[in-house]
């Protein structure tokens, strides 16, 4: 959502800016734009739709000059994508020029006030009130720095920013707020960014800025003030992945890449966390002691991280016997939630930027909360928040639809699951010892069904012209068809719908017609018949229906549907594994087939920073 590049140093910027804003087109955008200083002018170049606009506006970048420059991908929030809205937006005296992600939420009251004292606003984002509002204090104060820290003051809300003044040609400023942002530090020359995919071919030595931080930035120097105006050290980090883990490698598609990346991103998660068949996790600070007094477990999320606490619930549950919820993030903060001391909460972020789940970790933590979360970007705000971070080694995620962090998070979850049941005991020795082994082989059992492909494929040219599906399942089975429907609605823009089979009965068949498609999940061994009963119901109301069932229930499950796929059976709990990889790759021929934009879905976003 919305993303920020800044550079400074001895090349021209505008090039490095559009390169750097195609690296974050993943995060979701609708209008982009740049401005670079050239002779104490700002220019600016503006578009809505995608990058290559910018790129055919500027001769790929050629037609502005100048070594110092910002740019921006919007997700539009406030008013509609078009050239105005976007970003960056420009001072009315054309002093100052800012990009900006976040929201801010006092931006009314403040462009009232600018109004009374005769500002001419152009654009209806809440972002112009930020500058002109700075050039207003700018003008008074007549010193930037004294002007910056007054706005960030006044302004209430998130924000990530990035400000160029034409009367420093050679600098920039950032100020960050509830909004990821990162300081790159390269060979003469500097940068801001919202992730590291956009610099990291220029630098791999970044730092994080923190909340109330404001950095200024020049070719030599990144000098980063608390937001009390003193300075302070910052840690630098080097990143570790490399460059080919952000870039497509061949494939048509990264969703493609990531779902037969799975293997390997499970392994890496696992593997230093396995120690002569036992699960350790050395840096976790929670202990026995700790975990005798946990009461009620929240595991508290957004999207298919929230799908994988759905799963968590059920095998947490049969594990450790302790009361676990999911709960969504977004709800969780306002619900006035019942959290003590003897609450363990788990937060699962890929991104660990997504606000509505930062937010819910603030609200925990505040009421006591011992905070532990499974995390794939390493420095991200939740990981820095939380008391425990757990990081899933999926590497980056591109697409927007999230399979390899799912599944990385999923095994990290049942891992930290079978931990504590370990740890008190609450789990057979043989039972563990038999999960571990399991857990094991996913690697290998999900490459044989990433090997066997053709049936998905085949399945998706026979359903991709539906309107609508139904993902029915039941306990384990009923949590993956949630993020079997995500999946397939967020891509292929088909309307979906999960559903607890034994929930059907209830209201939801009356939608079932004659060829309407359900996608039945038989992969819970224990509630099988169960579920073979709702099959039956749905087929005699004329439903077409595609099963996801082991290999052990295939014979059964194929004399009641049209077409059914088996998965390789593994450990209960680790069935939802293996039942995830066909629903991720049905989703992904079924978009390809409607000629979606499968890597950048219409609306949507990598990281969601906003509420
Ligand atoms: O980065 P997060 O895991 O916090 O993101 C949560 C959701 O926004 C995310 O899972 C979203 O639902 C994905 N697009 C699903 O594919």
């Amino acid at each position: 959502m919305c993303g920020i590049v800044g550079f400074t140093g001895t090349k021209e910027a505008a090039p490095i800016l559009l390169s750097g804003l195609t690296k974050l087109e993943y995060r979701g955008y609708d209008s982009a734009g740049i401005a670079v200083i050239d002779s104490g002018t700002i220019n600016m170049v503006k578009s809505p739709g995608k990058i290559v606009n910018l790129y055919n506006k500027t001769h790929n970048g050629s037609d502005l000059h100048g070594f110092t420059g910002i740019g921006h991908t919007r997700w539009a929030t406030h008013g509609v994508p078009n050239e105005i809205n976007a970003h960056p937006h420009m001072s009315e005296h054309g002093n100052i020029a800012i990009v900006h992600n976040g929201i801010i939420e006092n931006y009314m009251e403040l462009k009232e006030f600018l109004i009374s004292q005769g500002v001419t606003f152009v654009s209806e984002t809440d972002t112009e009130v930020v500058v002109q509002l700075l050039e207003y204090y700018y003008i008074q104060l007549k010193d930037l720095r004294d002007a910056i820290f007054k706005v960030l003051q006044v302004i209430e809300g998130a924000y990530a920013l990035v400000i160029l003044c034409k009367d420093y040609p050679d600098s920039f400023v950032v100020a960050r707020k509830d909004a990821p942002l990162l300081l790159g530090f390269g060979d003469g020359c500097n940068f801001v960014a919202s992730d590291a995919t956009a610099i990291i071919e220029y630098t791999r030595e970044v730092a994080y800025m923190e909340d109330g931080e404001v950095a200024f930035i020049t070719k030599d120097n990144i000098d980063v003030y608390d937001s009390f105006g003193q300075p302070i050290e910052k840690e630098h980090h080097i990143i570790d992945w490399d460059i080919s883990a952000a870039e497509k490698g061949g494939y048509a598609h990264f969703m493609f890449k990531e779902i037969m990346e799975q293997p390997e991103a499970i392994r890496k998660t696992m593997s230093p966390r396995i120690r002569d068949n036992r699960i350790v996790f050395d840096d976790l600070k929670i202990d026995k002691a700790f975990m005798e007094k946990v009461d009620r477990i929240y595991i508290v999320a957004c999207g298919s991280s929230y799908h994988v606490g759905m799963v968590g619930k059920y095998n947490m549950e049969r594990l450790l016997r302790v009361p676990v919820d999911p709960v969504l993030a977004s709800e969780f903060r306002y619900s006035d939630p019942l959290v003590t001391e003897n609450t363990l909460i788990i937060v699962i972020s890929q991104s660990g930027e997504t606000l509505d789940t930062m937010a819910a970790l603030r609200e925990a933590k505040k009421r006591g909360a011992h905070i532990t979360s499974i995390v794939n970007v390493v420095g991200s705000s939740i990981a820095r928040e939380s008391d425990d971070v757990l990081y899933t080694w999926a590497g980056p995620e591109i697409a927007v639809a999230t399979t390899k962090a799912y599944s990385t998070q999923l095994t990290l979850l049942n891992m930290l699951g079978l931990y504590f049941a370990d740890m008190l005991h609450t789990v057979e020795e043989s039972e563990y010892n038999k999960i571990v082994e399991e857990m094991q082989w996913l690697p290998e059992k999900i490459e044989s069904i990433l090997q066997n492909t053709d049936q998905i494929k085949y399945l998706a040219s026979r359903y991709f012209n539906h309107n609508s599906i139904f993902f029915i399942g039941r306990n384990l089975d009923y949590a993956l068809g949630m993020e079997g429907s995500l999946k397939l609605k967020e891509i292929s823009y088909i309307h979906s719908e999960a559903y607890a089979s034994g929930e059907l009965k209830h209201g939801t068949i009356s939608l079932i017609e004659k060829g309407t498609l359900v996608v039945a999940l038989g992969t819970y061994g224990p509630l099988f018949d169960k579920a073979m009963s709702n099959v039956v119901e749905v087929r005699a109301r004329g439903a077409d229906v595609m099963a996801i069932t082991t290999v052990s229930h295939a014979d059964e499950m194929q004399k009641n549907v049209d077409f059914a796929v088996a998965v390789p059976d593994t450990h209960l709990i680790l069935q939802p594994s293996l039942g995830i990889v066909p629903l991720q790759l049905f989703a992904y021929y079924v978009a390809l087939q409607r000629g979606c934009d499968i890597d950048k879905p219409r609306n949507l976003a990598k990281s969601v920073t906003v509420e």
